[in-house]
C-alpha cells in the first residue's frame, strides 16, 4: 500500500449520460451566469452541435456569445484574440465545447480574461496565480479527459514543442460528459482520440505516482475502451460503444490528471510539436515501442493491462504476459490503421537528435515513468521505430510547413 501523502483533484460537479448536455442552462444559472462565451472550433461548429449548448443556455435566460475559430492542436499565439473578445464582451462564464483543443483554449481564456497576464508566463506547474472566470467543459471527443484535468496543452510555435500549463485553477467547475455529442466524430478522430484515452489509463496505471484512488479508475478505463474502441470507430452510431468510450476517457482524465502520464507522452510531444502529427496518432505510434522498453520495470502491471484488455493470461509468467499485452497493443493500432513507424508519418531519421532533445524537456512526465530513460535510451527507441521494414526512409530533414 502506498503510504505517501497524495492529493486527488477533480471538478466539483461531474454530470454524465446521454442527453445530459441539456442541463447546461440550469448549471450555468447555479454559477450565477448572465452572459456566457462558448468557445469551440470550426470542425465542431460545422456539425451543428453547438446548438445543443446554446439553446439550453438561452432558454435559461442567459445571453450567449460564440467563438468558433479555435485552432486544433492550439498554438499559444492563437489564444490572445479570444482573451480580448472575452474581455470586451464582459462575459461572466466560459464554456469550452469540443475536443481537447477547444477545451484547452477555453480553459486558459477563463483564467486570462480577468487580468492582463500572458499565457507564456503560465507554462509549467502552478504558474497560474489567480482563479479565473467560472468554467464549464463539454467534450465532443472521447478523448483527452481534459474536462476533468488541471492541464492545458499548447504548441509553442517558437520552440516547435508542445508545452503544458498545469494548475488547479484550470480544473473546470463543471464537466458535462454527454456521449451523444461524440456520434459525429469521424472514424479517424474517434481512433486517434480514443487511443489517447486508452494511453492515459495505461500510463496512469503504471505511473510511479499511481494511487489507490487512480488505480481502479484506470483499470476500468482500460477495460471499457479496449472492448469498445473498434466498434466506436467502425460503427460510429453505436450507443453502447460511444458511451463506454466517453466514460473510459473521463476515467482516464481523472486517473492521469492525478497519477500523471509518462514516457509515451514525453516522446510523442516532440513528434506533435515538430511535425504536427495529431496528439492521439503520435501517442499510438510511440506506445508499443516505449512499452517494450518500459515493461521490464513494471512487468506485473503490464501483464494486468493485457488481462484488462481481455487477453487470456492463464499459465503465463509475468514476462510472457507482457509479450501478450504488447502484441495486443500492436494489433489494436493495426486494426485502427494507425502508423507504427516514424517514416510513415513523414519523419526522417535525421530528425532523431532533435526529437531526443524535445523529449528530454518534458521533465514533469519523466518523473512519473516506471523506468528511467537516459538520452541514449530515448534515441535507441526512436531508432527502433525509424523505418518500416520494406519501405523507403524519408529523406528531407525539414519539418513540414505549419498549417
Ligand atoms: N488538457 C489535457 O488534459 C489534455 C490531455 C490530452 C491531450 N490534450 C490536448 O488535446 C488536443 C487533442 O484533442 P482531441 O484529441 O480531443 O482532438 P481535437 O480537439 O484536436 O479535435 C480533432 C478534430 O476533431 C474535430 N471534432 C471534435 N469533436 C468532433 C465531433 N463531435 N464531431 C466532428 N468533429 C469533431 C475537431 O474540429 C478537430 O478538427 C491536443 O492539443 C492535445 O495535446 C490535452
Ligand atoms: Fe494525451
Amino acid at each position: 500500500m502506498d503510504t505517501k501523502i497524495r492529493v486527488h483533484r477533480a471538478p466539483k460537479t461531474l454530470i454524465t449520460g446521454n442527453g445530459c448536455v441539456a442541463q447546461i442552462g440550469a448549471e450555468a444559472k447555479k454559477l450565477h451566469a448572465k452572459n456566457v462565451l462558448i468557445i469551440t472550433d470550426p470542425g465542431v461548429a460545422c456539425c451543428g452541435t453547438v446548438e445543443s449548448v446554446e439553446t439550453p443556455l438561452r432558454e435559461a435566460g442567459i445571453e450567449v456569445g460564440i467563438y468558433d475559430k479555435a485552432v486544433p492542436e492550439p498554438p499559444m499565439g492563437s489564444v490572445h484574440e479570444i482573451v480580448d473578445l472575452a474581455k470586451k464582451g464582459k462575459y461572466d462564464l466560459i464554456v469550452g465545447f469540443g475536443g481537447g483543443s477547444a477545451i484547452d483554449v477555453a480553459k486558459v481564456v477563463a483564467v486570462l480574461a480577468p487580468n492582463d497576464d500572458r499565457l507564456e508566463d503560465y507554462v509549467g506547474i502552478d504558474q497560474v496565480p489567480h482563479k479565473g472566470l467560472p468554467f464549464i467543459a463539454v467534450p465532443t471527443t472521447a478523448g483527452t479527459g481534459t474536462e476533468v484535468t488541471a492541464i492545458a496543452i499548447f504548441s509553442n510555435e517558437k520552440l516547435n514543442v508542445k508545452q503544458g500549463v498545469v494548475s488547479p485553477h484550470l480544473i473546470p467547475n463543471i464537466a458535462l460528459v454527454d456521449p451523444v455529442l461524440t456520434y459525429s466524430c469521424p472514424p479517424g478522430v474517434t481512433a486517434a482520440s480514443g487511443m489517447d484515452a486508452l494511453i492515459h489509463n495505461i500510463e496512469a496505471y503504471i505511473s510511479v505516482n499511481a494511487t489507490m484512488h487512480t488505480d481502479p479508475l484506470a483499470a476500468e478505463g482500460i477495460k471499457l475502451i479496449s472492448k469498445s474502441i473498434r466498434t466506436a470507430v467502425f460503427d460510429g452510431g453505436n450507443a453502447w460503444a460511444r458511451h463506454n468510450m466517453a466514460i473510459g476517457s473521463l476515467l482516464g482524465g481523472i486517473s492521469f490528471g492525478n497519477a500523471g502520464v509518462g514516457a509515451v507522452h514525453a516522446m510523442s510531444y516532440p513528434i506533435g510539436g515538430m511535425f504536427h502529427v495529431p496528439h492521439g496518432i503520435a501517442n499510438t505510434l510511440m506506445l508499443p515501442w516505449v512499452m517494450e522498453y518500459n515493461m521490464l520495470a513494471c512487468a506485473q502491471f503490464f501483464r494486468e493491462i493485457g488481462e484488462l484488455m481481455g487477453e487470456n493470461m492463464e499459465g503465463l509468467s509475468d514476462r510472457e504476459g507482457c509479450e501478450v499485452t504488447l502484441q495486443a497493443l500492436r494489433t489494436l493500432a493495426e486494426d485502427l490503421d494507425v502508423p507504427q513507424y516514424l517514416n510513415e508519418v513523414g519523419i526522417p531519421e535525421s530528425a532523431i537528435p532533435d526529437l531526443v532533445k524535445g523529449a528530454l524537456t518534458q521533465a514533469r512526465l519523466w518523473n512519473n515513468n516506471p523506468r528511467k530513460f537516459s538520452a541514449d535510451d530515448i534515441e535507441q527507441v526512436y531508432r527502433n521505430m525509424a523505418v518500416k521494414p520494406g519501405t523507403e526512409p524519408v529523406k528531407e530533414k525539414k519539418a513540414p510547413a505549419k498549417k
